[in-house]
């Protein structure tokens, strides 16, 4: 049995430390655009951790710091003991970063989608290359793709292909941004389940921004919700219950209210 403060590689059974991450009076301004404001909290080794928010509060730029993207205007970002901003951090920890849009390379198949980063990096040779990428299209249940290109493909699967190119990468820390946005109830819970089972099999500490209550309630461990640059909530994903935070209420269950609209009293 693999233990909970292990990551089990997924094609060599290996196993090295899960890593944790610790996001410490994190404040991030676009000139004017103050988009973070001092945001701490942790997130632990092999952990699901789901930062929810209102559009715009935030969630992908701080995704951005955790894998060096972005750099803090102040405050710190590390991952273990290192600063999530150094090139040696990225060299030692395998981080995933599954994006909102998928990012797959429209001109490439699938399978060289998978391919590129262990054939840039070179994990393997071709032969072991191509294990690792049939293997990774067997988990998503993709086997049929690899030959198929990211146009000839549903929403759906393109976010299972994103998901199988991040598990090529064989990570240590996974981080997902929207996997269920613009997806059907059904292919959401699949994808839900897909990442706690990721999560399940190989302890790979995990961190999901989602809007999706249901996602956030069914698979984290632990929750924060950022508004207005700041953390609203951190706490298990029982106490989001019965929120104390009228906002954070107002959040999680919004009432629709035609008679005094809330995109009249924005206007106002
Ligand atoms: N590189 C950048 N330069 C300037 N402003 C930026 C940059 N990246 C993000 N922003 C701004 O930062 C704010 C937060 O953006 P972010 O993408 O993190 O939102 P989000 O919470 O992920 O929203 P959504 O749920 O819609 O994806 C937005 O106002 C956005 O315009
Ligand atoms: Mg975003």
């Amino acid at each position: 049995m693999p233990s909970a403060q292990h990551t089990r590689n997924p094609f060599t059974s290996v196993e090295t430390p899960a890593v944790g991450i610790s996001v410490e009076h994190l404040t991030k301004n676009f000139g004017s655009l103050h988009v973070l404001r001092d945001v701490t909290f942790a997130v632990h080794p092999g952990e699901i951790f789901v930062l929810m928010g209102p559009s715009g509060s935030g969630k992908s730029v701080l995704l951005k710091h955790i894998v060096g993207l972005e750099l803090p205007t102040s405050g710190r970002v590390l991952v273990d003991e290192h600063d999530a901003a150094s090139e040696e951090t990225r060299e030692q920890v395998r981080m995933a970063l599954v994006f909102q849009s998928g990012a797959l390379f429209n001109s490439l198949s699938v399978y060289d989608n998978l391919a590129l980063y262990p054939r840039e990096h070179r994990m393997h040779d071709e032969a072991g290359i191509r294990e690792k990428v049939m293997h990774a299209l067997k988990i998503l249940s993709l086997e049929g793709t690899a030959r198929k290109f990211p146009s000839d493909l549903s929403g759906g699967m393109k976010k299972r292909v994103a998901i199988a190119r991040a598990l090529v990468m064989e990570p240590q820390l996974m981080l997902y941004d929207e996997p269920t946005s613009e997806l059907d109830p059904v292919m959401s819970a699949t994808i839900s389940e897909i990442i706690a089972s990721l999560r399940e099999e190989y302890h790979v500490t995990t961190i999901v921004v989602s809007h999706d209550r249901d996602l956030a309630l069914s698979i984290a461990d632990r929750i924060g919700i950022l508004m207005d640059g700041r953390l609203a909530f951190l706490g298990l994903p029982a106490e989001l219950q019965a929120p104390t935070d009228p906002k954070v209420a107002d959040f999680l269950n919004p009432k629709i209210n035609l008679k005094h609209p809330r995109f009249k009293q924005l206007e106002t």
